[in-house]
């Protein structure tokens, strides 16, 4: 019994002392609330409207992934573009009303110079492209999130698209000894050498969403950071809703440099935006 009751006794002391250090981690890690964006609240649905009289036109990459889908139900939502076109590899179906007057363009990535004309005529891109090392290996990675991306963006930009909105993630430097966050950070680099009038890079943690596709290790951090977050507010992940919500409020917004990134921390500040409307 004295046995027991010493066992226990160490357990939740071994167990406070955990706890105790991983809320230290974590509040070191949750860099201050950012407030530049909060102001944007009082007047989101005079930049709402002052972006609809513009009669802009936007195009998606991605569209059919977690990010991209919700990306595009919150712009059909806030209704600011009188056109969107999806750009992807596959035709995709949609049973809601809302979704029929999407335009499609339906490309080979490997051919991406002949499909030139898709990217004309946009004048806001938002890329939420991108594969893991696990589903399509080292090489397919790096094809798809630099290769595709940067030629796309390139195609962009001459097609006469003047803003563009680069989903990256957290920790991307290319300078980095880690394969995923070295081609993050070599294809921001890349897109911002471009000289898009303007360019959003957003930098978010580990998306937090029922994903469709079994992905074991995404799977256990999302668990984990969901419980985190639960309780508090943390800069290593943020749900994919809020990502979807601060990339199209960003797009109202003039900010006074050419391009900008925006960190975990950021995304959550205008992700909330709407909710506060
Ligand atoms: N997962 C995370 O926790 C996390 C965290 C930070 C940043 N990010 C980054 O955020 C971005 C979006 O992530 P997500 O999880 O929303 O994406 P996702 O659900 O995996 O969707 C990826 C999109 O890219 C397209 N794609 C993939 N491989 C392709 C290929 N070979 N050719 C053409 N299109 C291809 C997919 O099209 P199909 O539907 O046709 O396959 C889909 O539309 C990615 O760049 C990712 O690296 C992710």
């Amino acid at each position: 019994m004295k046995l027991l009751r010493f066992t226990l006794g160490k357990a939740t002391w071994i167990l406070t002392v955990t706890v105790a250090i991983l809320a230290a981690v974590f509040y070191y890690f949750d860099d201050t609330a950012s407030s530049k964006y909060t102001s944007m609240a009082e007047n989101i649905k005079t930049l709402e409207e002052n972006f609809r009289g513009q009669n802009k036109s936007c195009f998606i990459l991605g569209a059919s992934g977690e990010t991209g889908k919700m990306l595009l139900r919150e712009l059909l939502e806030r209704n600011i573009f009188s056109k969107i076109t999806l750009i992807g590899r596959r035709q995709l179906t949609f049973g809601d009303k809302e979704y029929e007057n999407l335009v499609q363009e339906v490309i080979n990535f490997e051919k991406l110079d002949d499909y030139a004309a898709a990217f004309m005529g946009h004048d806001v891109g938002y890329c939420c492209l991108g594969t893991t090392r696990a589903k399509a290996g080292a090489d397919g990675f790096i094809k798809v999130d630099h290769d595709y991306v940067l030629k796309s963006a390139e195609l962009a930009k001459a097609g006469g698209c003047t803003q563009f909105h680069l989903e990256s993630s957290r920790g991307a430097d290319k300078n980095s000894n880690f394969l995923y966050l070295k081609v993050k950070g070599q294809v921001e680099a890349e897109i911002e050498a471009l000289g898009f009038d303007r360019l959003a890079i957003y930098r978010p943690g580990v998306l937090l969403v029922d994903r469709q596709e079994s992905r074991p290790g995404e799977w256990l951090a999302r668990k984990f950071f969901g419980a985190v977050s639960a309780v508090c507010s943390t800069s290593m992940s943020i749900p994919i809703q809020a990502v979807a919500k601060a990339m199209v409020s960003n797009t109202l917004l003039q900010p006074e440099q050419k391009a900008e990134i925006l960190e975990n921390k950021d995304i959550f500040s205008l992700g909330k935006v709407k909710e506060n409307k």
